[in-house]
């Protein structure tokens, strides 16, 4: 548990908080590096299996990268920024248990990369999203200039980034960044039942199937078809697959250990 980053487990969920409410929750390098250790952690903790990731209070998810920091900040400290951003976002995309998005508000810059680097967004229906930073002077620096056009394509990339606009969470939801919007109040609720339907999975299918998924995302069919198959037989060496094909025949609910 760090200054920053508030970890909550029950039932093989972690809620990840940001607690920087002061600022928006924006993300300086302590931030980035407490959210980094905290996935490391997350990773290899055997009792979680999905994590939700959201921001303190009612306002904010993340407002974007620390723009008081930045502004004191030379050539090399801000290549070191993006390095430490870009690590942070990548150990949450790459991290072997399903992420979900949880934003509660202000969704912007940094705050929009964190979002993308989920497995998927749940949102409040008062939240902003948008990348703002040519407003600014720069432009987005942990991986919102790749991710996004993963999800809605170059066009609607460029006219949010050029634009600097802050778009609906309605619009982020009809663009499909948003997969599910809820009330402020059933956010987090809404967020930990889709946990908890995927921590009743098995565990180990669960993480392979994100890494075959996400490893074939930017390959041709071919190639992601090919990573598909190379990881199917695995699962025929867990006690997960014995426990869910024993269930079924046994016309009961699975029990996974993740193992
Ligand atoms: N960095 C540092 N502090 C921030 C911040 C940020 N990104 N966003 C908000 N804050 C701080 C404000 O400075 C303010 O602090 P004080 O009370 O000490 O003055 C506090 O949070 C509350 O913010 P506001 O008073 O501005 O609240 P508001 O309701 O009037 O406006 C807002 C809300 C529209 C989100 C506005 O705060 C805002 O525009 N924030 C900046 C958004 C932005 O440009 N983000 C991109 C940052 S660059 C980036 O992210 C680069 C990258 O890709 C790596």
């Amino acid at each position: 548990m760090g200054e920053f980053v508030h970890i909550e487990t029950k039932d093989h969920t972690s809620t990840v908080t940001i607690t920087r409410e002061k600022a928006l929750n924006a993300l300086n390098a302590d931030v980035l590096k407490e959210l980094h250790a905290a996935f490391t952690d997350l990773s290899h903790n055997p009792e979680v299996r999905s994590i939700i990731i959201t921001g303190a209070g009612d306002k904010a998810f993340v407002a974007g990268a620390d723009i008081a920091a930045m502004s004191k900040m030379s050539v090399s400290e801000a290549a070191a920024f993006a390095e430490t951003g870009h690590q942070t976002m990548n150990a949450i995309a790459n991290c072997p248990k399903p992420v979900i998005a949880a934003v509660n508000g202000f969704c912007l810059g940094g705050g929009m990369e964190l979002a993308l680097s989920c497995d998927f967004i749940y949102a409040s229906d008062k939240a902003k999203m948008g990348l703002p930073e040519v407003g600014l002077g720069l432009y987005p620096g942990f991986g919102g200039t790749q991710r996004l056009s993963r999800v809605v394509g170059l066009a609607k990339t460029k006219e949010l980034v050029f634009s600097a606009r802050m778009i609906s969470a309605q619009q982020a939801a009809d663009w499909g960044i948003i997969n599910k919007l809820c009330t402020p109040e059933t956010l987090l609720e809404e967020a930990g039942k889709c946990a908890a339907e995927i921590n009743s999975k098995g565990p180990v299918a669960v993480s392979l199937a994100k890494k075959v998924i996400s490893n074939g995302a930017d390959e041709s069919l071919d190639v992601g078809l090919e990573l598909e198959k190379g990881s199917f037989a695995q699962c025929f060496d867990t006690d997960d697959l014995k426990e869910g094909l024993a269930a079924f025949m046994e016309k009961r609910a699975a029990a996974f250990q993740g193992k």
